[in-house]
């Protein structure tokens, strides 16, 4: 057992490369298990919101109706099954304030930093002029404690997005929020919806975000620890010997992630204490689910009912019928599910690779009784599968003729920790220049033992060659597969193209893609 800085109480799995996050108590209690951390009742309380987000008016203007909110990133005490920590926060609350606006109107948001760092706010998966896209020394100064700064743009897309901070770990707190875009006109029949942000905590629970970049980033050139040979990244010799690159068949592969949190919640709340949500009987509901976690992916299911998924990453695809979704960091995705029948069910979002979960509950309009305080695994979840490479666009594109192609190496790995693009860990990295109006084609090829979530910024892509290939903004590429990304370089400047988990990105899987 190895043991680290004192405030982070953590350990390794030599055996696996797995590197787990536990508190203290936890792990003198139960050793070498991986039990979860026995649920300690207590009302699960929001912190007060010092703010303040103000849908204050929708006025007119040339470039469309102004939603005009005012956001605050401040210190805050949150509350997680009885636990208090202080962490960073929009408007005082995890997750942040959800904001609405709908198609072909500007959205206008003032940032008020009252953070004791600098920070940004980057609106993942909408196509914003570049100088709006929140990515501290790209696109923009990080904003300084204490300052503010003005972020307006139209937002030409509807669909489930988030907004959250660009700066280092932050993200690794609460600085997360859902945005929702309104279409002009909605095409889905559906009676009511509710949004779920599913996350991974452990700040104040299990040291700091930092504390764990460096004991990751640490463990690996200790060269004691997260050892050697164990399951070493795409960098290390012997990769020869690694199986050769599959296409995109086959169910997706159950890795066991880098990080183990100690909490899992949705909508901010872990699962002894799972925020409820109603249900009328013979209803159809729209669940918006949301991954904003650093390094997990999940697997939803709810329990009692199967459900049909509708939308990824806010873009339409043809409707796909399942029992489970895995769900990867960025993603999005929208499910319509018929409510017939009555009851109390969790609705699970199991970490992958774990034996850890988070919960929320259905419960039916009369329907009373206790919510589960534990979660048994629902056999839904070992039911029918939907994962991003069985998403097909609701409409065929026209086919699709790249004027350049390039592959795009993911590599990197647990040893020691450093995750590359094309064997260069940014910022040591050169941009990839691309001219605007090209279309770009990129063959992710993941060299590593890890999935990997890729996102661009500033641009949809369709995923695959078919012509009714998705259009997405994030993909999640499994160990050892290839993936094609198509896209048009329509939308000029410098943006960021990185891994969605937050340490890989953090420790070089990024790269800037400059549209000129
Ligand atoms: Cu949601 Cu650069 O990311
Ligand atoms: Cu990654």
């Amino acid at each position: 057992m190895m043991r680290f800085a004192p405030s982070l109480l953590a350990r390794r799995w030599t055996r696996r490369g797995l590197f787990q996050v536990m508190t203290g108590s936890v792990l003198l209690a139960v050793a070498c298990s991986r039990r979860p951390v026995a649920p300690t009742p207590s009302p699960q309380t929001a912190a007060e919101p010092t703010v303040t987000v103000l849908p204050t008016r929708s006025g007119g203007s040339a470039a469309g109706p102004i939603r005009e909110y005012t956001i605050e990133a401040v210190e805050a005490e949150v509350e997680f099954a009885g636990r208090r920590v202080r962490t960073f926060t929009y408007g005082g609350q995890v997750p942040g304030p959800e904001l609405r606006v709908r198609e072909g109107e500007t959205l206008r948001v003032l940032l008020e930093n009252r953070l004791p760092e600098p920070t940004t706010i980057h609106w993942h998966g909408i196509p914003v002029p570049n100088a709006m896209d929140g990515v501290p020394e790209v696109t923009q100064p990080a904003v300084p404690p204490g300052e503010r700064y003005l972020y307006e743009f139209p937002v030409p897309v509807a669909g489930t997005y988030f907004y959250h901070t660009h700066v280092g770990v932050q993200l690794d707190r609460g600085l997360v929020g859902a945005l929702i875009v309104e279409p002009g006109h909605e095409e889905l029949a559906y009676d009511r919806e509710v949004v779920l942000v599913l996350d991974d905590w452990l700040d104040g629970i299990a040291g700091t975000p930092e504390e764990v970049l460096r004991q990751l980033v640490g463990a690996g050139h200790g060269g004691h620890g997260m050892g050697h040979g164990a399951m070493p990244g795409g960098s290390m010799p012997g990769m020869g010997t690694m199986p050769g690159m599959t296409g995109t068949s086959g169910e997706p592969p159950e890795v066991e992630p880098d990080l183990v949190y100690p909490l899992y919640v949705v909508n901010g709340r872990p699962l002894e204490h799972p925020f409820e949500f109603v249900g009328k009987r013979g209803d159809l509901l729209r669940l918006r689910l949301v991954n904003a976690a650093s390094a997990t992916i999940f697997r939803v299911a709810l329990a009692g009912h199967r459900f049909t998924v509708v939308q990824a990453d806010g873009q339409p695809i043809e409707p796909l019928e399942g029992d489970a979704l895995r769900i990867g960091m960025g993603e999005r995705y929208d499910l319509l599910v018929r409510l017939d029948n009555p009851g109390i069910w969790p609705l699970v979002a199991w970490a992958e690779g774990t034996d850890r979960a988070a919960q929320a509950v259905l419960r039916y309009e009369g329907a009373s009784g206790q919510v589960p305080a534990r979660v048994t695994r629902p056999r839904e979840l070992s039911g029918e599968l939907v994962h991003g490479l069985r998403c097909r666009a609701r409409s065929a594109g026209a086919e699709f003729v790249p004027d350049v192609e390039r592959p795009i190496v993911l590599g990197g790995g647990m040893g020691q920790y450093v995750w590359t693009i094309d064997g260069q860990a940014y910022p040591a990295a050169e941009p990839i220049r691309v001219r605007r109006g090209q279309r770009v084609r990129f063959r992710l090829q993941n060299m590593t033992t890890m999935p990997h979530p890729m996102h661009l910024h500033g641009h949809f892509f369709r995923v695959g060659e078919s012509a009714t290939a998705p259009v997405r903004d994030t993909v999640l590429v499994d160990p050892m597969r290839e993936v094609v990304m198509d896209w048009i370089a329509e939308n000029p400047g410098r943006w960021a193209f990185h891994c969605h988990h937050l340490y890989h990105q953090e420790t070089g899987m990024m790269r800037i893609v400059e549209v000129t």
